[in-house]
């Protein structure tokens, strides 16, 4: 439970660690559920007076990239009614609270001091020395071992940290999907992240009846099983865990879907779109979603699923005719008699501009960590505060 309702924090400083790193493309916000999500935790917080000094990450840059600076995030806040300010020096944050004034201080992106991806205590010290008290209301990072996410809670006295209003709201949702979860369990699972998601996609064959592989995870699979897959994205380092993967779910008796039929881009991102069987893509074409034949298969198994988890945005936002296969299948989602649910930044995305958001059951923050937790999975992030 979140504890900052008992907190007196007039003048006191309190650093928020938030995870907002929303889909951006050309530099725009996408979407801004992350941001909203939020403001139940950022609104008390304000209301107590707190001097607040917020931190997320965006991205996973190596080094400082602009592309990926939080000042696109105080825009959206500044625009909704909340003075926001960026800092990067974090030796220019203020060493007392700032008193009377409502300013909230941003931290520059995370990821840009290289301690924070590497378990550093120093600069935990460093972040602890600007706050009093700490929240952590990031949900979407709770899988990671990120240094401000679990490092640098333990510096605050048990008393003076806590989980704020968002961390608790998905988790109390979250719970009775991830113990008692209604079978037949569909699992839609795509994306780019292939190296996160086979460990993930392990844990979940003890809990789900069904998977679906989806671009563009599917294309490491494909390769794995001896297909050309052209210039679709492939992590060349995971053929061998995905062929394991795929024996162990055949002796676990999961059902995993594959696509049959694949949308592509003719030789570059921006190419002709066409359709072709998934076993014959063209070396010079990209895969970018599925096609018909299997938009109409998935659909006839959401039809007939009681849960169904879906993480799989397929397309570019700045290419909208190649969100349409992932347009059906929300739509069949909100149309489906079994539970609803989605996670993940692009997914949810892609849910609120088709305007089919309120007809999902539920719609985390998290992508990676929804998934960790539904899959029983570690949450590093979450230790220090069961
Ligand atoms: C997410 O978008 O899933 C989280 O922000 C985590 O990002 P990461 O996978 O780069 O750690």
């Amino acid at each position: 439970h979140s504890t900052i309702s008992n907190w007196q924090l007039k003048n006191r400083r309190v650093f928020l660690r938030v995870d907002l790193n929303v889909p951006l493309a050309g530099g725009k916000i996408i979407n801004d559920f992350r941001l909203r999500s939020i403001l139940p935790t950022l609104n008390l917080l304000c209301e107590k007076e707190a001097t607040i000094i917020m931190g997320t990450h965006i991205g996973r840059p190596h080094a400082v990239d602009r592309l990926l600076s939080t000042e696109v995030l105080a825009r959206w806040f500044n625009a909704n009614g909340y003075q926001v300010t960026v800092e990067s020096d974090l030796e220019k944050v203020p060493a007392k609270s700032h008193g009377t004034s409502q300013d909230i201080l941003l931290l520059e992106n995370l990821r840009f001091y290289p301690g924070e991806k590497k378990h550093d205590i120093a600069f935990a010290h460093q972040l602890k020395e600007l706050a009093d008290y700490y929240v952590n209301d990031a949900f979407a990072l709770l899988h990671r071992s990120d240094t401000s996410i679990t490092l640098l809670p333990e510096l605050f006295e048990p008393d003076k940290r806590s989980i704020g209003h968002l961390v608790e709201y998905e988790l109390k949702h979250l719970y009775p999907l991830k113990e008692h979860p209604a079978h037949p369990y569909l699992l839609i699972m795509g994306g780019g992240k292939v190296a996160d998601k086979i460990p993930l996609l392990m844990q979940f064959i003890n809990k789900v009846s069904t998977i679906a592989i989806c671009p563009a995870l599917v294309f490491t699979f494909l390769k794995a099983k001896g297909y050309e897959v052209g210039k679709s994205l492939v992590d060349n380092t995971q053929l061998r865990t995905v062929s394991d993967f795929i024996t162990h779910a055949e002796e676990k008796k999961v059902r995993l879907l594959f696509p049959q039929d694949i949308l592509i881009a003719d030789k570059s991102l921006t190419g002709r779109l066409s359709v072709c069987p998934a076993d014959q893509i063209p070396s010079d074409a990209f895969g970018i979603s599925i096609g018909p034949k299997s938009e109409k298969a998935l659909i006839s198994e959401i039809n007939n699923a009681e849960t169904i988890l879906f993480n799989a945005a397929m397309g570019f936002f700045d290419r909208p005719e190649t969100l349409e296969p992932t347009k059906h299948l929300l739509n069949a989602l909100v149309n489906a008699s079994g539970f609803s649910l989605i996670g993940g930044g692009e997914s949810a995305a892609a849910a609120h501009l088709f305007k089919l958001a309120y007809g999902i059951n539920y719609i985390s923050t998290g992508g990676g960590a929804t998934l960790a937790y539904l899959s029983g999975s570690d949450m590093p992030g979450l230790d220090i505060f069961r």
